[in-house]
Protein backbone atom coordinates (compact mmCIF):
# COMPACT_ATOMS: atom_id res chain seq x y z
CA UNK A 1 0.00 0.00 0.00
CA UNK A 2 3.22 2.46 0.44
CA UNK A 3 4.35 1.94 -3.12
CA UNK A 4 3.76 4.91 -4.58
CA UNK A 5 5.79 6.85 -1.93
CA UNK A 6 9.01 8.66 -2.88
CA UNK A 7 12.19 8.84 -0.92
CA UNK A 8 11.55 11.63 1.54
CA UNK A 9 14.96 13.86 1.83
CA UNK A 10 17.60 14.05 4.71
CA UNK A 11 16.40 16.51 7.27
CA UNK A 12 18.76 19.47 6.49
CA UNK A 13 20.30 19.32 9.71
CA UNK A 14 20.33 15.62 11.26
CA UNK A 15 20.93 14.16 7.34
CA UNK A 16 24.53 16.25 7.85
CA UNK A 17 24.79 13.23 10.51
CA UNK A 18 23.89 10.89 8.58
CA UNK A 19 26.29 11.35 5.85
CA UNK A 20 29.07 11.96 8.39
CA UNK A 21 28.52 8.66 9.77
CA UNK A 22 28.70 6.74 6.17
CA UNK A 23 32.04 8.81 5.24
CA UNK A 24 35.22 6.16 6.30
CA UNK A 25 37.65 8.69 6.08
CA UNK A 26 39.47 9.12 9.77
CA UNK A 27 39.66 13.04 9.43
CA UNK A 28 36.62 13.27 8.81
CA UNK A 29 34.67 16.14 10.76
CA UNK A 30 31.20 17.05 11.57
CA UNK A 31 30.42 20.73 12.44
CA UNK A 32 26.50 19.83 11.15
CA UNK A 33 24.36 19.29 14.22
CA UNK A 34 24.84 21.60 17.27
CA UNK A 35 25.81 19.13 19.69
CA UNK A 36 28.93 20.09 22.07
CA UNK A 37 32.07 17.98 21.71
CA UNK A 38 34.96 18.02 24.22
CA UNK A 39 38.32 18.69 23.16
CA UNK A 40 38.97 14.86 22.29
CA UNK A 41 35.30 15.10 19.70
CA UNK A 42 34.03 13.08 22.30
CA UNK A 43 30.47 13.99 23.23
CA UNK A 44 30.13 15.54 26.97
CA UNK A 45 28.00 14.50 30.07
CA UNK A 46 28.14 16.76 32.62
CA UNK A 47 29.63 15.73 35.87
CA UNK A 48 27.15 17.16 37.88
CA UNK A 49 24.42 15.27 35.90
CA UNK A 50 26.46 12.12 36.42
CA UNK A 51 26.61 12.33 39.88
CA UNK A 52 22.20 13.41 39.46
CA UNK A 53 21.75 10.12 37.75
CA UNK A 54 23.70 7.99 40.94
CA UNK A 55 21.45 9.27 43.45
CA UNK A 56 18.73 8.76 41.68
CA UNK A 57 19.18 5.41 40.69
CA UNK A 58 20.07 4.53 44.26
CA UNK A 59 16.39 6.41 45.29
CA UNK A 60 14.43 3.75 46.48
CA UNK A 61 11.28 5.66 46.63
CA UNK A 62 11.45 6.32 43.06
CA UNK A 63 8.75 4.51 40.91
CA UNK A 64 8.11 4.52 37.23
CA UNK A 65 4.97 5.65 37.09
CA UNK A 66 2.84 8.20 34.75
CA UNK A 67 3.76 11.75 35.50
CA UNK A 68 0.91 14.52 35.23
CA UNK A 69 0.34 15.48 31.53
CA UNK A 70 2.08 18.34 32.58
CA UNK A 71 5.62 16.98 34.04
CA UNK A 72 7.28 17.13 36.61
CA UNK A 73 5.66 19.86 38.94
CA UNK A 74 8.81 21.22 41.21
CA UNK A 75 11.05 21.16 37.42
CA UNK A 76 8.49 23.39 35.90
CA UNK A 77 8.40 25.89 38.65
CA UNK A 78 12.14 25.83 38.82
CA UNK A 79 12.53 26.24 34.88
CA UNK A 80 10.29 29.49 34.62
CA UNK A 81 12.47 30.84 37.66
CA UNK A 82 15.85 29.92 35.50
CA UNK A 83 14.74 31.46 33.04
CA UNK A 84 12.10 34.30 33.72
CA UNK A 85 14.49 34.90 37.66
CA UNK A 86 13.35 34.21 40.84
CA UNK A 87 11.90 37.38 41.84
CA UNK A 88 10.39 37.82 38.38
CA UNK A 89 6.65 39.97 39.09
CA UNK A 90 5.07 37.31 36.79
CA UNK A 91 6.24 34.77 38.95
CA UNK A 92 5.31 36.23 42.00
CA UNK A 93 1.59 37.01 40.66
CA UNK A 94 1.43 33.29 39.77
CA UNK A 95 0.72 34.99 35.91
CA UNK A 96 3.12 32.04 34.51
CA UNK A 97 1.91 28.48 33.51
CA UNK A 98 4.63 26.09 32.51
CA UNK A 99 4.38 22.53 31.12
CA UNK A 100 7.04 20.38 30.99
CA UNK A 101 7.92 18.91 27.20
CA UNK A 102 9.60 17.11 24.75
CA UNK A 103 12.90 19.43 24.91
CA UNK A 104 13.19 22.30 22.71
CA UNK A 105 11.14 21.56 19.54
CA UNK A 106 7.89 19.67 21.30
CA UNK A 107 7.63 22.96 23.42
CA UNK A 108 7.44 24.90 19.84
CA UNK A 109 4.70 22.47 18.83
CA UNK A 110 2.35 22.20 21.66
CA UNK A 111 2.88 25.86 22.11
CA UNK A 112 1.74 26.45 18.32
CA UNK A 113 -0.76 24.30 18.62
CA UNK A 114 -2.28 26.07 21.82
CA UNK A 115 -2.05 29.31 19.80
CA UNK A 116 -3.84 27.49 16.84
CA UNK A 117 -6.61 26.55 18.48
CA UNK A 118 -6.93 29.56 21.04
CA UNK A 119 -5.63 32.69 19.73
CA UNK A 120 -7.04 35.18 17.81
CA UNK A 121 -4.09 35.54 15.03
CA UNK A 122 -2.98 32.20 13.44
CA UNK A 123 0.18 34.32 11.60
CA UNK A 124 3.80 33.70 13.20
CA UNK A 125 6.62 35.50 11.88
CA UNK A 126 9.45 34.25 11.86
CA UNK A 127 13.52 35.59 11.31
CA UNK A 128 14.63 35.14 7.14
CA UNK A 129 16.80 32.79 8.50
CA UNK A 130 16.28 30.83 11.45
CA UNK A 131 16.40 27.15 12.39
CA UNK A 132 15.15 24.96 9.96
CA UNK A 133 12.57 23.12 12.00
CA UNK A 134 10.82 26.67 12.73
CA UNK A 135 8.68 26.72 10.04
CA UNK A 136 8.00 23.00 9.79
CA UNK A 137 6.64 22.93 13.25
CA UNK A 138 4.79 26.00 12.79
CA UNK A 139 3.14 24.78 9.84
CA UNK A 140 1.92 21.63 11.03
CA UNK A 141 0.85 23.00 14.04
CA UNK A 142 -1.93 24.78 12.19
CA UNK A 143 -0.41 28.53 12.08
CA UNK A 144 0.62 30.29 8.88
CA UNK A 145 4.23 31.12 8.71
CA UNK A 146 5.77 34.86 7.16
CA UNK A 147 9.23 35.52 7.67
CA UNK A 148 10.80 39.13 8.75
CA UNK A 149 14.44 39.97 7.65
CA UNK A 150 16.98 39.13 10.11
CA UNK A 151 20.56 39.25 8.71
CA UNK A 152 22.50 41.10 6.18
CA UNK A 153 24.41 39.20 4.60
CA UNK A 154 27.24 42.85 3.81
CA UNK A 155 27.56 43.11 6.92
CA UNK A 156 27.33 39.38 8.38
CA UNK A 157 25.35 41.37 11.26
CA UNK A 158 21.60 42.18 11.95
CA UNK A 159 19.36 43.94 9.44
CA UNK A 160 17.75 45.74 12.16
CA UNK A 161 16.13 48.62 9.76
CA UNK A 162 14.65 45.41 8.06
CA UNK A 163 13.44 43.22 10.77
CA UNK A 164 11.82 46.70 12.55
CA UNK A 165 10.16 47.86 9.13
CA UNK A 166 8.96 44.09 8.49
CA UNK A 167 7.63 43.74 11.93
CA UNK A 168 6.06 47.46 12.06
CA UNK A 169 3.85 46.32 9.04
CA UNK A 170 2.86 42.89 10.29
CA UNK A 171 -0.92 43.02 10.94
CA UNK A 172 -1.59 43.79 14.57
CA UNK A 173 -1.62 40.83 17.17
CA UNK A 174 0.51 38.58 14.98
CA UNK A 175 2.92 36.09 16.70
CA UNK A 176 6.35 36.68 16.56
CA UNK A 177 9.33 34.09 16.73
CA UNK A 178 12.30 35.27 18.57
CA UNK A 179 15.86 33.45 19.56
CA UNK A 180 16.03 34.51 23.13
CA UNK A 181 19.98 34.46 22.98
CA UNK A 182 22.57 32.97 20.25
CA UNK A 183 20.00 33.53 17.11
CA UNK A 184 20.80 29.99 15.43
CA UNK A 185 21.95 29.63 12.60
CA UNK A 186 23.91 32.89 12.54
CA UNK A 187 25.20 33.66 16.20
CA UNK A 188 24.13 37.16 15.45
CA UNK A 189 21.49 38.73 18.42
CA UNK A 190 20.28 42.60 19.02
CA UNK A 191 21.97 44.90 21.23
CA UNK A 192 20.21 45.60 24.55
CA UNK A 193 18.65 48.86 22.95
CA UNK A 194 17.77 46.80 20.15
CA UNK A 195 16.15 44.42 21.93
CA UNK A 196 13.86 47.62 23.70
CA UNK A 197 13.08 48.59 20.41
CA UNK A 198 12.05 45.87 19.49
CA UNK A 199 9.83 44.94 22.71
CA UNK A 200 8.08 48.48 22.66
CA UNK A 201 7.14 47.85 18.67
CA UNK A 202 5.83 44.89 19.69
CA UNK A 203 3.88 45.59 22.84
CA UNK A 204 2.74 49.19 20.70
CA UNK A 205 1.61 47.24 17.96
CA UNK A 206 0.15 44.20 20.15
CA UNK A 207 2.23 41.72 18.49
CA UNK A 208 3.01 38.84 20.55
CA UNK A 209 6.22 37.18 21.14
CA UNK A 210 7.03 33.47 21.07
CA UNK A 211 10.77 33.06 22.67
CA UNK A 212 12.90 30.14 21.84
CA UNK A 213 15.65 29.81 24.21
CA UNK A 214 17.94 27.37 23.45
CA UNK A 215 20.93 28.43 24.26
CA UNK A 216 20.83 29.84 27.68
CA UNK A 217 24.00 30.09 29.27
CA UNK A 218 25.67 29.37 26.12
CA UNK A 219 26.02 32.52 24.40
CA UNK A 220 27.70 34.41 27.63
CA UNK A 221 28.50 31.73 29.47
CA UNK A 222 26.38 33.36 32.11
CA UNK A 223 22.39 32.45 32.69
CA UNK A 224 20.88 35.46 33.78
CA UNK A 225 22.47 37.52 30.98
CA UNK A 226 21.41 35.10 28.21
CA UNK A 227 17.59 35.57 29.85
CA UNK A 228 17.90 39.72 29.50
CA UNK A 229 15.96 39.93 26.21
CA UNK A 230 13.14 37.47 27.96
CA UNK A 231 13.44 39.30 31.26
CA UNK A 232 13.05 42.91 29.34
CA UNK A 233 9.64 41.69 28.01
CA UNK A 234 8.17 40.05 31.23
CA UNK A 235 9.36 43.57 32.94
CA UNK A 236 6.32 45.14 30.86
CA UNK A 237 3.86 43.21 32.33
CA UNK A 238 2.55 42.10 28.38
CA UNK A 239 1.66 38.34 27.51
CA UNK A 240 3.98 35.98 25.81
CA UNK A 241 5.21 32.48 25.12
CA UNK A 242 8.26 30.86 25.85
CA UNK A 243 10.35 27.44 24.23
CA UNK A 244 12.77 26.12 26.74
CA UNK A 245 15.69 23.40 25.95
CA UNK A 246 17.74 21.72 28.56
CA UNK A 247 19.57 20.01 25.85
CA UNK A 248 22.55 22.26 25.18
CA UNK A 249 23.17 23.61 28.38
CA UNK A 250 22.93 20.91 30.50
CA UNK A 251 23.68 18.31 27.65
CA UNK A 252 20.66 16.43 28.07
CA UNK A 253 20.07 16.26 24.05
CA UNK A 254 18.64 12.39 23.68
CA UNK A 255 16.56 12.90 27.17
CA UNK A 256 14.03 15.20 25.43
CA UNK A 257 13.99 17.88 28.39
CA UNK A 258 12.29 21.19 27.78
CA UNK A 259 9.30 23.20 28.80
CA UNK A 260 6.57 25.40 27.61
CA UNK A 261 5.91 28.80 29.80
CA UNK A 262 2.94 31.00 28.91
CA UNK A 263 2.92 34.49 30.50
CA UNK A 264 -0.77 35.51 30.87
CA UNK A 265 -2.20 39.00 32.50
CA UNK A 266 -3.93 38.08 35.62
CA UNK A 267 -3.15 34.29 37.50
CA UNK A 268 -6.62 33.22 36.91
CA UNK A 269 -6.00 33.06 32.65
CA UNK A 270 -3.00 31.45 33.53
CA UNK A 271 -4.96 28.59 35.45
CA UNK A 272 -7.56 28.41 32.59
CA UNK A 273 -4.20 28.50 30.14
CA UNK A 274 -2.92 25.41 31.75
CA UNK A 275 -5.98 23.72 31.59
CA UNK A 276 -6.20 24.08 27.76
CA UNK A 277 -2.42 23.55 27.17
CA UNK A 278 -3.16 19.93 28.77
CA UNK A 279 -5.78 19.16 26.16
CA UNK A 280 -3.17 19.53 23.59
CA UNK A 281 -0.60 17.41 25.59
CA UNK A 282 -3.04 14.36 26.08
CA UNK A 283 -3.74 13.11 22.54
CA UNK A 284 -0.10 14.33 21.15
CA UNK A 285 2.05 12.10 23.73
CA UNK A 286 0.03 11.61 27.36
CA UNK A 287 2.53 13.01 29.64
CA UNK A 288 5.96 13.19 29.24
CA UNK A 289 9.20 11.40 30.34
CA UNK A 290 10.87 11.09 33.72
CA UNK A 291 14.21 10.67 33.69
CA UNK A 292 15.76 14.15 32.00
CA UNK A 293 13.07 16.63 33.92
CA UNK A 294 14.29 14.58 37.28
CA UNK A 295 17.95 15.38 36.41
CA UNK A 296 17.17 19.02 35.89
CA UNK A 297 15.28 19.04 38.69
CA UNK A 298 17.48 17.70 41.06
CA UNK A 299 20.51 20.21 39.64
CA UNK A 300 18.08 23.75 40.33
CA UNK A 301 16.59 22.64 43.58
CA UNK A 302 19.76 22.25 45.07
CA UNK A 303 22.74 25.21 45.60
CA UNK A 304 25.68 22.99 45.06
CA UNK A 305 24.75 21.08 42.21
CA UNK A 306 23.58 24.50 40.74
CA UNK A 307 26.80 26.07 40.96
CA UNK A 308 28.68 23.01 40.01
CA UNK A 309 26.81 23.25 37.31
CA UNK A 310 27.24 26.71 36.05
CA UNK A 311 30.95 25.72 36.32
CA UNK A 312 30.72 23.50 33.53
CA UNK A 313 28.26 25.23 31.74
CA UNK A 314 30.37 28.28 31.60
CA UNK A 315 33.66 25.94 30.88
CA UNK A 316 31.51 24.83 27.93
CA UNK A 317 31.20 28.20 26.36
CA UNK A 318 34.06 29.61 27.18
CA UNK A 319 35.70 26.47 24.95
CA UNK A 320 33.78 27.29 22.27
CA UNK A 321 35.04 31.03 22.38
CA UNK A 322 38.53 29.79 22.31
CA UNK A 323 38.05 28.07 19.17
CA UNK A 324 36.44 31.11 17.58
CA UNK A 325 39.55 32.74 18.50
CA UNK A 326 41.75 30.08 16.90
CA UNK A 327 39.70 29.70 13.76
CA UNK A 328 40.03 33.38 13.24
CA UNK A 329 43.84 33.01 14.29
CA UNK A 330 44.13 30.51 11.69
CA UNK A 331 42.55 32.05 8.73
CA UNK A 332 44.45 34.83 9.41
CA UNK A 333 48.12 33.41 9.85
CA UNK A 334 46.99 31.76 6.15
CA UNK A 335 46.27 35.10 4.63
CA UNK A 336 43.13 34.09 3.56
CA UNK A 337 41.04 36.49 1.42
CA UNK A 338 37.80 38.29 2.98
CA UNK A 339 36.95 39.86 6.43
CA UNK A 340 36.64 37.00 9.08
CA UNK A 341 35.83 39.26 11.68
CA UNK A 342 32.26 37.76 12.28
CA UNK A 343 33.63 34.79 13.08
CA UNK A 344 34.78 36.04 16.87
CA UNK A 345 32.11 38.86 17.12
CA UNK A 346 29.29 36.05 16.30
CA UNK A 347 27.79 33.97 19.40
CA UNK A 348 26.67 31.24 21.25
CA UNK A 349 26.98 27.70 18.89
CA UNK A 350 27.39 28.44 15.28
CA UNK A 351 29.34 30.41 13.12
CA UNK A 352 27.67 31.57 9.71
CA UNK A 353 30.75 31.61 7.68
CA UNK A 354 29.46 32.96 4.48
CA UNK A 355 30.43 29.99 2.51
CA UNK A 356 28.14 29.05 -0.21
CA UNK A 357 26.12 25.62 -0.96
CA UNK A 358 28.86 24.70 -4.08
CA UNK A 359 32.21 25.98 -0.97
CA UNK A 360 30.25 24.07 1.25
CA UNK A 361 29.74 20.64 -0.67
CA UNK A 362 34.11 21.75 -1.74
CA UNK A 363 34.67 21.08 1.74
CA UNK A 364 32.56 17.90 2.09
CA UNK A 365 34.12 16.27 -0.89
CA UNK A 366 37.61 17.17 -0.83
CA UNK A 367 38.15 17.57 3.52
CA UNK A 368 35.31 15.39 4.93
CA UNK A 369 34.20 18.22 6.70
CA UNK A 370 30.38 17.87 7.50
CA UNK A 371 28.49 21.39 7.95
CA UNK A 372 24.51 22.31 6.87
CA UNK A 373 24.56 23.71 3.31
CA UNK A 374 23.68 27.46 4.35
CA UNK A 375 27.41 27.44 5.83
CA UNK A 376 26.86 27.33 9.14
CA UNK A 377 29.06 25.57 11.36
CA UNK A 378 28.96 24.21 15.07
CA UNK A 379 31.96 26.23 17.06
CA UNK A 380 31.21 23.14 19.61
CA UNK A 381 32.27 20.77 17.74
CA UNK A 382 35.55 21.89 16.87
CA UNK A 383 38.88 21.65 18.89
CA UNK A 384 42.24 23.23 18.64
CA UNK A 385 43.42 20.10 16.94
CA UNK A 386 40.28 20.36 14.20
CA UNK A 387 41.28 24.05 13.80
CA UNK A 388 44.00 24.00 11.26
CA UNK A 389 42.31 21.44 9.42
CA UNK A 390 39.48 23.53 9.07
CA UNK A 391 41.32 26.40 8.31
CA UNK A 392 42.78 24.77 5.06
CA UNK A 393 39.92 23.54 3.79
CA UNK A 394 38.21 26.89 4.35
CA UNK A 395 41.38 28.93 2.62
CA UNK A 396 41.40 26.14 -0.16
CA UNK A 397 37.57 26.83 -1.06
CA UNK A 398 37.48 30.73 -0.95
CA UNK A 399 41.04 30.74 -3.03
CA UNK A 400 40.16 28.05 -5.56
C1 LIG B 1 20.82 22.43 15.52
O1 LIG B 1 20.33 23.46 15.04
O2 LIG B 1 21.80 21.85 15.04
C2 LIG B 1 20.23 21.86 16.78
O3 LIG B 1 19.22 22.67 17.27
C3 LIG B 1 19.83 20.44 16.66
C4 LIG B 1 18.61 20.20 15.85
O4 LIG B 1 17.72 19.50 16.35
O5 LIG B 1 18.50 20.68 14.73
Amino acid sequence: VFAHLLPAPEDPILGVTVAYNKDPSPVKLNLGVGAYRTEEGKPLVLNVVRRVEQQLVNEASRNKEYLPIVGVADFNKLSARLIFGADSPAIQENRVTTVQCLSGTGSLRVGGEFLARHYHQRTIYIPQPTWGNHPKIFTLAGLSVKTYRYYAPATRGLDFEGLLEDLGSAPSGSIVLLHACAHNPTGVDPTTEQWEQIRKLLRSKALLPFFDSAYQGFASGSLDIDAQAVRLFVADGGELLLAQSYAKNMGLYGERVGALSIVSKSADVASRVESQVKLVVRPMYSNPPIHGASIVAAILRDRDLYNEWTIELKAMADRIIKMRQQLFDALQSRGTPGDWSHIIKQIGMFTFTGLNAEQVSFLTKEYHIYLTSDGRISMAGLSSKTVPHLADAIHAAVTR
